[in-house]
């Protein structure tokens, strides 16, 4: 076993309040594309840029180009979740791990069987009407074509923080609770340039901050330990 992995085992072993915050990587090997690295979302050609396509107003002005996005690039198609979604449900089983505090959309970490999930950016598992709020089945967005319409005439919509929505204050404070109160915090598959979920990092005060990401971030210079390899890789050995 690599040295740092060594390492990333011993701070396991020697905790029972660890907590994740994660991104997209966590999920690019169950086969789920992330949205900055190359073959990211981002680095391929739209009609209008996914930052745009994923904010409020654009979803208000043309919901018609925001699901030929959505049914092409958001669908959830059966991906399983890999090794880290699978060790991070483990160590909350085990009573070491307290949350995972998670970008993601995909519901993959309580597909893994996590429990205190915290989603920062919410969840394509849920849909609502965005006019009159009525809960419609997942499937409806999922799997339907063209815009999916309430019985009101309202777009249906997942329940996704789109660009220029505010996360919802009981995650962040959820969050920063955890955060907080962290032993060992593990940083993972995240590039954390997004704010405001990036900044809720700055709340750990402890000297255990593990970064276990392909690329480098911002927050290398300040982690005790850092892993620039596959985050499932790493997990399965630990
Ligand atoms: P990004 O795509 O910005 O970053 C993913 C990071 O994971 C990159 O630094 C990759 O190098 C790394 N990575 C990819 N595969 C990996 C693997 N197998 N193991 C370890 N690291 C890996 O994704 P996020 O940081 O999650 O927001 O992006 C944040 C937000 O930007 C998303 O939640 C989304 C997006 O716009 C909204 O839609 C609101």
């Amino acid at each position: 076993m690599e040295e740092n992995i060594r390492r990333l085992k011993e701070l396991i072993d020697g905790s029972d309040n660890i907590v994740f915050f994660g991104g997209a990587g966590v999920s690019t090997e169950s086969g789920i594309p992330d949205f900055r690295s190359v073959d990211g979302l981002y680095n391929q050609k739209y009609k209008y840029p996914p930052e745009e396509i994923l904010s409020h107003s654009f979803f208000e002005r043309n919901p018609e180009e925001y699901y030929r996005f959505h049914h092409e690039k958001l669908r959830l198609t059966g991906a399983k979740p890999n090794a880290a979604h699978r060790k991070l449900a483990e160590w909350e089983a085990q009573g070491k791990l307290k949350a995972v505090i998670t970008q993601n959309i995909d519901g993959l970490h309580q597909a893994a069987g996590s429990k205190n999930v915290i989603e920062l950016h919410g969840t394509l598992l849920r849909t609502y009407c965005s006019r009159c709020g009525k809960p419609y089945p997942f499937e409806l967005v999922n799997e339907g074509e063209g815009v999916p319409r309430c019985d009101c005439g309202g777009v249906v919509r997942p329940d996704i923080v789109f660009y220029e929505e505010p996360l919802k204050d009981e995650d962040i404070e959820r969050a920063v609770h955890f955060i907080r109160e962290a032993d060992v915090l593990i940083i993972g598959g995240t590039s954390l340039v997004v704010y405001p979920a990036a900044g809720l990092i700055n709340y750990y005060r402890g000297h255990k901050l593990v970064l276990v990401n392909k690329g480098e971030t911002g927050a290398d210079s300040y982690a005790d330990l850092v892993i620039h390899e596959k985050i499932g890789e790493v997990f399965s050995q630990l």
